[in-house]
């Protein structure tokens, strides 16, 4: 049986922040194209169709190898601002009305990107998305877990005069073996400094990696965090701490965290108490960005239109924007009803 055509129509009105957004991973085939005749960068694929071809994913690290792979067109400020441009005109799409971005300074300064250049073209286009769309954003910048803490300090390091542009800090990459505890000191200095900590864990990690980064890193948030089943009474503790997770549905499933969208634990962990968030992480890999993300949601777990606006309303609560802008966006949510 298909979905009730109001759901979309709902799923459409609804404001969102979305809090799980790597910016690289909104690198669509035709920017990969478009971007590499520019910079005069050679691709291993021929066409956009033959890129296409190779999102069959059956992990994360099978993912993350053709991500960091397609990142070699990106090398000019004005490449990082077409970038992330083009994401904010998806957020009009998708009534985004705030959104909170990843960046990987690692994976950009490791091909002689400068930092500068990378910050101030996603800062050019979030200034003017602000200006000439009223879409709200703030910068997170992660550190690769798969390479040194030694590398995350450095780049700490590198990031210190740019800081005004940047409200926190998040760790990503390859999860399994690279436990959070390994970045408890760049997210100790990254937090006396005043940033926001918040870190992926229980994507493919266990959940004592949660545990972790709740207890070690002291996040505010979890990125995915959904093998928090595996441990109830964590499970319980996030909830009685209200600590979100953003979850991320069309992700999981395309990386085979979960074989197929019935199976996944969303509104389980809704039920529970937990505020949980829904959010696109790398929607050009992925299948679709976050209306396509709550679609599918609804489809195959057939959440109530009570539970479409919670998980709205979770999303302006966990977002970093201050009290009389998340005031002013549940008052909007209230009145859909
Ligand atoms: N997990 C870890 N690292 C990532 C992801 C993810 O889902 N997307 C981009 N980097
Ligand atoms: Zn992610």
């Amino acid at each position: 049986m298909s979905i009730d055509t109001n759901v979309p129509e709902l799923i459409r009105k609804l404001p969102k922040a979305e809090l799980h957004l790597h910016i690289e991973g909104t690198l669509e085939p035709e920017m990969v194209f478009e971007l590499a005749q520019r910079n005069q960068v050679q691709l291993p694929f021929a066409s956009t169709c033959e890129l296409r071809e190779q999102y069959d994913f059956k992990d994360l690290q099978s993912f993350l190898d053709l991500y960091y792979q397609a990142t070699a067109v990106l090398q000019t400020e004005q490449d990082f601002f077409d970038l992330t441009w083009a994401y904010l005109e998806r957020c009009v799409a998708d009534k985004v009305v705030h959104t909170e971005i990843f960046f990987d300074p690692q994976t950009h300064t490791a091909r002689a990107v400068p930092f500068a250049v990378v910050v101030d073209g996603i800062r050019r286009a979030l200034l003017q998305g602000e200006r000439e769309l009223g879409i709200t954003s703030k910068l997170i910048m992660c550190f690769l877990r798969h390479l040194p803490a030694d590398a995350a300090l450095a780049t700490w390091e590198e990031a210190q005069p740019h800081l005004d542009g940047i409200h926190g800090v998040g760790l990503d990459s390859s999860e399994r073996d690279y436990p959070p505890r390994l970045f408890q000191d760049v997210f100790t200095r990254a937090r006396s400094a005043g940033l926001k900590a918040v870190a992926h864990a229980g994507e493919e990690g266990p959940a004592a990696y949660i545990r972790e980064a709740v207890d070690l890193l002291q996040v505010s948030r979890i990125d995915h965090g959904v093998r928090v089943t595996e441990d109830p009474a964590l499970m319980d503790e996030l909830r009685d701490r209200q600590i979100p997770l953003t979850v991320c549905p069309l992700s999981n499933t395309r990386l085979c965290v979960y074989a197929r969208m019935s199976e996944h634990p969303l509104i389980r962990l809704l039920d529970h108490g937990l505020v949980v968030t829904v959010n696109s992480d790398d929607p050009a890999y992925f299948g679709g960005y976050v209306n396509d993300n709550y679609l599918a949601v609804a489809e195959s777990l057939r959440p109530s239109r009570a539970q479409l606006m919670q998980l709205a309303r979770n999303s302006i609560v966990a977002s970093f924007m201050d009290s009389d802008q998340k005031k002013h966006w549940l008052r909007e949510i209230d009145g859909l009803t």
